[in-house]
């Protein structure tokens, strides 16, 4: 059944950032009820409300629509989560302080669960004592975002931006996930590490860092505080509240993953570390040379094997590993698991185009040493929920 989502929309100049975050919300199959102050109804004209959510905007505590029940306590009852976006500095001393003197401010009073609450406003107003005061009371009961910092509206500059979009409906969505990682300490090795031939020139793989990624937003979902280690690939859960760490070689992420293990519950290593580094890498361009024969033949030597140097310390630490193979999938996987002294290995056939490398969709074996999970084809962010479901299944967290 569709999630329902009563959108409070209070009077900041940010209201029209507000249309994208609906237009989002419908798109990703919620139903979503909006709810207007008589002063946002000033700065934007509800039918572009109505229009993009498909549902009646509300505004007025009396009215009816010839309907017998009471219209705040069932638009409270029937929704599974009120957003209030921008929320004023004005409603949000209302609420902190149970006024109840419009529709909105009665729908929250009579919604008694927690609800995500999106200030924007002016810095000076934000920075105000009174309301830093109402921040904390609401934070007692209610996620309060912080709001973005930058250019305001009003011409100064600092923190009061009403936040992008995209990290309301994440916040949105993990609001609706089981926090069953809630406070592990999670750490992620992601995508490929570069090694330099010269200062313009480097050896890689073609690792997207998407399972990496997609694992570090499960997670985090799950209530995680996750740390990620990332190689040389993009990632669009950077504001997502997601601690990362941008590396290049293979020394740089074993050194900034040696820094966190030690206080790690998780390790998860979807990395593609490059197995082989230049001995006579260059300090200078090496330059265009007519007779190919007189260049250098690049000399290559083995690198730092990460996670078998790390789990040498490993003590409580949960750790799995990864294994891409062309061929005995499971069976190099399981003398991997042994090798690198792993709790878990997922290990992927990577001679099929269509799953793995750079593809959003994989299908993936997940080995213990007592069991082998075979999963379908399915996304990414499905197999890393698999994952974690395994390790809190295994570790009875
Ligand atoms: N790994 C690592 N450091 C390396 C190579 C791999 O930490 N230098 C990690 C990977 O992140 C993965 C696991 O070890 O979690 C297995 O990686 P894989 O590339 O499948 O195996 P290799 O150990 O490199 O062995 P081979 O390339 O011979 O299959």
């Amino acid at each position: 059944m569709k999630k329902r989502i009563l959108l409070g929309v209070t009077s900041g100049i940010a209201i029209y950032k507000t249309l994208d975050l609906v237009s989002m919300l419908v798109k990703n199959d919620y139903d979503v009820n909006v709810v207007m102050t008589e002063n946002a109804k000033k700065l934007i004209n509800p039918i572009i409300f109505e229009t993009l959510s498909k549902n009646k905007v509300y505004t007025d505590v009396f009215y009816r629509d010839m309907d017998v029940e009471v219209k705040h306590i069932k638009l409270a009852l029937n929704s599974d989560l009120i957003v209030l976006a921008p929320l004023t500095a004005n409603t949000m001393a209302k609420i902190a302080n149970g006024i109840a003197d419009n529709l909105l401010t009665n729908i929250v009073l009579a919604h008694n669960k927690k609800m995500i609450l999106v200030p924007s406003m002016n810095v000076n107003m934000l920075n105000n004592p009174i309301t830093q005061r109402n921040i904390k009371q609401l934070e007692k009961d209610h996620i309060v975002m912080e709001s973005d910092f930058g250019h305001l509206a009003c011409g100064d500059y600092g923190k009061g931006k009403f936040p992008q979009a995209k990290r309301i409906f994440e916040q949105i969505e993990s609001y609706f996930v089981d926090k069953d990682l809630q406070d592990k300490k999670v750490l992620i090795g992601c995508g490929a590490t570069i090694e330099n031939i010269d200062p313009v020139r480097y050896i890689s793989n073609f690792s997207s860092g998407k399972m990496g990624n997609e694992l570090a937003l499960c997670a985090k979902r799950r209530g995680a505080i996750v740390t990620v280690v990332c190689g040389n690939v993009k990632s669009d859960y950077r504001d997502f509240g997601i601690n990362y760490i941008d590396v290049k070689t293979n020394e740089q992420m074993y050194e900034q993953l040696n820094k966190y293990f030690n206080d790690t519950d998780i390790l998860l290593m979807p990395a593609a570390p490059v197995d082989f580094k230049v001995k006579n890498k260059k300090d200078t361009k090496i330059k265009k040379i007519k007779d190919c024969k007189n260049y250098d033949p690049i000399e290559i030597e083995e690198n730092i094997d990460i996670l078998k140097n790390l789990t040498k310390n490993k003590k409580k630490q949960f750790v799995v590993g990864f294994a891409a193979e062309t061929n005995s999938v499971k069976e190099y996987a399981i003398s991997k698991l042994k090798d690198k002294n792993l709790n878990l290995i997922v290990a992927n056939d990577v001679s099929n185009k269509n799953i793995g490398f750079n593809s959003d969709f994989n299908k993936v074996f997940i080995i213990s040493k007592d069991e082998i999970k075979e999963t379908e084809v399915l996304t990414k962010r499905e197999i890393a929920n698999k994952i974690l479901d395994s390790i809190v299944e295994k570790k009875c967290l």
